[in-house]
């Protein structure tokens, strides 16, 4: 029978493709305080700061294009059906130009705008401004994107998905962030093999049972393609 398997990705994956990962040597969070625009009170008190932060990121995504590791795990959603789940902590649309077709987006999505008073999420390319509106309800909105303090989308499905695989495999995250920093010590509890994909490999780390060492664009088409 053919084995379940849930991928996490991080911003790793997307490094070569020109987008910067946030810890590290130049990360983004090297460049912004993440109190200025990624958490719910920066929205309250400077709303337009917080849109503008992100209207730059999403007005910056066309320059960059989807890169091997992308296109690999799109394949490999093609061979696996329903048998294989992406998770991605990213907010960039590479995944889905890649070639993915049902990508969680745990940590929200720069393409989208949700409202503030139903939670109504909608598709948005253009430039956020104060004035910019729900079309489903006119209420004002905000980015669809999940600030530290505020909890993670798609959690249950999550959790049903890795109690339920017999494969985790997480890629290109620095693994710090809280939940999906769990997702490993979870996934392995209730019984799947667990695989790190990553420039930096974690030393000792008693969850992950095989390690692969190396950039994503050279090792995820190798591990994806021999995946059966
Ligand atoms: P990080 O920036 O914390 O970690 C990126 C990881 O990718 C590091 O472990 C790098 O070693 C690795 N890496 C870098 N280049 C790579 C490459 N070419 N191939 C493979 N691996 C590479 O990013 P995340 O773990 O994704 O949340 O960060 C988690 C969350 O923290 C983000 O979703 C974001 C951030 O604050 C929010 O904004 C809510």
């Amino acid at each position: 029978m053919r084995k379940r398997l849930v991928v996490l990705t991080g911003a790793g994956i997307s490094a070569e493709s020109g987008l910067r990962t946030f810890r590290g040597n130049d990360g983004m969070w090297e460049h912004e305080n993440i109190e200025d625009v990624c958490t719910p009170d920066a929205l309250r008190r400077d709303p337009k700061r917080v849109k503008d932060f992100y209207n730059f990121l999403r007005k910056g995504l066309p320059e960059h294009q989807p890169n091997a590791a992308h296109i690999a795990l799109a394949k490999l959603e093609e061979r696996l059906g329903d048998k294989f789940l992406l998770i991605t902590q990213n907010v960039d649309d590479l995944h889905e130009r890649g070639g993915s077709k049902n990508v969680l987006h745990m940590h929200g999505d720069l393409m989208k705008l949700r409202c503030t008073h139903a939670g109504h999420e909608f598709e948005f390319r253009g430039e956020e401004t104060m004035d910019t509106r729900c079309p489903i309800c006119g209420s004002p909105v905000r980015p669809d994107i999940v600030f530290f303090g505020e909890v993670p989308l798609y959690m249950e499905e999550i959790q049903d998905a890795l109690r339920n695989c017999d494969e985790f495999a997480y890629i290109g995250t620095s693994s710090v962030v809280y939940p999906a920093a769990g997702f490993k010590s979870f996934a392995k509890s209730c019984g799947a093999k667990v695989t790190c994909l990553n420039l930096e490999v974690p030393e000792n780390d008693p969850y992950t049972d095989v390690v692969i060492e190396g950039k994503a664009t050279e090792v995820v088409p190798k591990w994806a393609e021999a995946f059966e």
